[in-house]
């Protein structure tokens, strides 16, 4: 008879044989609850003098998941998964753990925990913590060496990664592989080890061969491939303990555990984690969006074609409309390429390849042909003419309903969308490049833009595994307008006496991917020279305007593309160039400036402090909903380091009075750049936070 402990594990008893289920929809999260339900259910069937074998499995689509969201950041709360580990292990009775679905974390320990482990076909296991900023604190670390050996527990812990079954299997975090209900194959596993053909035993009793060089391999490569990252590291420490006695290795890895918690990433990690979530609360959220069957996108060029990748390879068709056959062809040319990628990196097969190609994908040089589709992506050139009058042929052509998104990245939509009869319908979608690959699309809403195009916009965003943020209209949106203004120090500092190359090294240090003049020479600097010129004659004329990228520009160096920027890239590593250095120092002298250092601190505090009062006054205009807007669109799409947890959650930990501070003294030297954001003041003036202004 089944009987219920609690809600989320049951006991049932077959004869000699006792099933444990866990069943804490929707994902079987190692809650308080269930650790403290599997506990006591375990102790209880340990003393029942009936049972001789138990079986732990779970119901609904996965074996335990990993820890619980919502413990996360909170203090843990007796039973830990050690305890419960404790507890499985040092049981007499044989268990036999049976997992299938993403067996994570939490999950895996408590598996490695059980005497024995069978998997249904189709699992995947891993040990996710790293990605937050943690090392496994459940036995994990001191009982995946006993069974893989030290190399494979050391790729494993320090990188998160998950692999399937049969992986597993030759490692040897599993026995054996099964198939059928988890609760059929835990009857038939429980009788296999009661007639000897299963065979169980204490993980925790085996012992490690020591591997230094293994450790020392592991704390060199991390040092290199992570140098910003605390938890891989306390991962290796911890692994190294495996060859202590279990209960020390489990005492040792504790303590780490403990370190790892209190660590600045670890919260600015899982608000990285809860950013990707926090963003989908929208005013729209309970708005049905509209039907979204066929897609069409204008342009093929560098976006269209990505975005269009994008498309198709979530399951769409796409009519993709360029202005004549040539640049069709390099478009459906890019297309293909795009997809020869995903084959490489077996996201997809040939054979869908070739499918996607000659039937899911159409191309025209009509825009009559598009009139099916239920949203038109326009990625044409950045030219508020060619926008309006595609906009206005759009209005003509397409179906009643149909959602028209423009992929601007600076363009006012309002603009865009009064060229149609439809402005209800008109939204922006902004793509990032390659917007096959990045993950974030910022999903502009215009004035007149109604509340189900929003929530098309979002339900578009989730089926091509994209995370939507919602921005307001202005100059750039939410990332290309903060990024506009924060731009501009990396010029003033190098006007002022810090080179490119030691702005780049000090905020590569801080975490970004790349610094930004490299980002600009591989961007190409001729871009950022093009919408100089174009806004040249409506410049303020008290801002400072420093001229030292167009004389680069006027050069001809626009970076990678023409060999030669900021950088000179002649060989295996790019090298500053000496000529910008020369101009560098012409611009100084015309201006009369005496060059002075700036310390790698300084040069952050000023970029990042430009970063955030961009951010606060984005927030305070209604452009970004929350602080974690601006976060996630700077982790997703601009490469902000996940460790910072994003410029806003960054500025909690300087605090807003600091800020201000920081912003007058600047002022000193520029007063029309360096103004204290009216936000940024009253939160200094309240002792407020960011973090409060994302509560509900
Ligand atoms: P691009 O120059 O690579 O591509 C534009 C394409 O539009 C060209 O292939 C051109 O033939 C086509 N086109 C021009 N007029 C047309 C017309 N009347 N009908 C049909 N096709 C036409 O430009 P890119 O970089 O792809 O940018 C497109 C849009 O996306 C711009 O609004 C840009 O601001 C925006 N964007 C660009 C990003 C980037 O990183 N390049 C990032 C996000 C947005």
């Amino acid at each position: 008879m089944a009987q219920r402990k609690g809600q989320v594990v049951t006991v049932e008893k077959l004869g000699n044989i006792a099933l444990v289920a866990v069943d804490n929809p929707p994902v079987n999260a190692l809650s308080h609850a269930v650790r403290a339900a599997l506990t006591e259910a375990i102790e209880a069937l340990d003393a029942d003098r009936e049972v001789e074998v138990v079986a732990l499995y779970a119901e609904g689509r996965t074996f335990i998941a990993g820890a619980d969201i919502r413990e996360f950041g909170k203090p843990p709360v007796p039973p830990f998964t050690i305890d419960v580990c404790r507890t499985l292990e040092n049981a007499a009775t044989p268990i036999v753990a049976v997992i299938h679905g993403t067996t994570l974390g939490g999950g895996l320990e408590i598996a490695l925990a059980c005497h024995a482990r069978v998997a249904l076909d189709g699992t995947i296991v891993g040990f996710p913590e790293v990605t937050l900023g943690l090392i496994p604190g459940g036995g994990g670390t001191q009982r995946a060496p006993r069974v893989t050996g030290i190399t494979s527990a050391l790729d494993l812990i320090t990188t998160g990664k998950r692999i399937g079954a049969h992986d597993a299997l030759t490692l040897g975090l599993i026995d054996e592989i099964a198939s059928g209900t988890p609760r059929d194959v835990a009857i038939s596993s429980a009788t296999a080890v009661l007639s000897g053909n299963l065979a169980t035993r204490r993980i925790g009793q085996l012992t490690v061969t020591p591997d230094p060089d293994a450790i020392a391999a592991a704390t060199d490569t991390l040092r290199k491939t992570s140098p910003h990252h605390f938890a891989p590291q306390k991962c290796v420490e911890a692994v190294a303990a495996s060859t202590l006695p279990i209960e020390d290795g489990i005492a040792a890895e504790r303590a780490i555990f403990l370190e790892c918690q209190a660590s600045p990433q670890r919260a600015a990690l899982v608000h990285a984690f809860f950013a990707e979530r926090a963003v989908d609360k929208i005013p729209e959220k309970g708005t049905p969006p509209r039907v979204l069957e066929a897609l069409a996108v204008i342009g093929g060029g560098t976006m269209g074609s990505g975005i269009t990748t994008a498309a198709l390879l979530a399951g769409f068709p796409v009519t993709l409309a360029e202005r004549d056959g040539e640049s069709l062809e390099k478009g459906r040319a890019a297309i293909a390429k795009n997809l020869d990628g995903a084959v490489k990196r077996g996201k997809l097969s040939e054979a869908r390849r070739t499918d996607i190609l000659t039937t899911s994908l159409k191309t025209t040089t009509d825009l009559a042909d598009l009139a099916g589709a239920d949203l038109v992506i326009e990625a044409v050139f950045e030219d508020m003419a060619v926008k309006t009058e595609i906009f206005g042929a759009l209005d003509r052509v397409m179906k009643p309903g149909a959602v028209l998104a423009t992929n601007t990245s600076y363009l006012d939509i309002d603009t865009i969308a009064a060229a149609t009869e439809r402005p209800g319908d008109v939204i922006g979608l902004h793509f990032f490049s390659p917007a096959h690959i990045m993950r974030l699309l910022e999903v502009v809403v215009a004035q007149k833009t109604t509340a189900d195009v929003v929530a098309t916009g979002f339900a578009l965003a989730k089926r091509l595994g994209k995370i939507a943020v919602r921005a307001g209209v202005c100059d750039g949106f939410i990332g290309n307008r903060i990024m506009s203004h924060y731009r501009k120090v990396g010029d003033y500092l190098v006007m002022d006496g810090a080179s490119p190359e030691a702005i780049d090294d000090a905020l590569e240090g801080f975490g970004l991917a790349m610094g930004p003049f490299k980002v600009g020479d591989l961007a190409g600097l001729d871009i950022a020279w093009a919408s100089r010129k174009r806004l040249a004659a409506t410049r303020p004329a008290d801002e400072r305007y420093i001229p030292i990228a167009d004389r680069i520009c006027e050069a001809g160096w626009f970076g990678r593309k023409t060999g030669k920027g900021y950088y000179v890239y002649d060989g295996p590593t790019p090298r500053p160039n000496p000529d910008v250095a020369a101009i560098i120092a012409q611009e100084r002298q015309k201006a009369g400036i005496v060059p002075r250092t700036f310390s790698a601190e300084e040069i952050v505090d000023r970029y990042l402090t430009a970063m955030i009062s961009e951010g606060a006054r984005v927030l305070d205009e209604g452009i970004a909903l929350r602080p974690v807007d601006i976060d996630a669109v700077f982790l997703f799409g601009y490469g902000f380091p996940r460790h910072r947890g994003g410029p806003m959650f960054y500025a909690d930990t300087i605090g807003a009075a600091a800020l201000v501070e920081r912003i007058k003294t600047y002022a000193a030297q520029d007063a029309y750049f360096w103004t204290v954001p009216p936000l940024l003041e009253r939160l200094a003036a309240e002792g407020g936070t960011f973090a409060a202004l994302n509560a509900d």
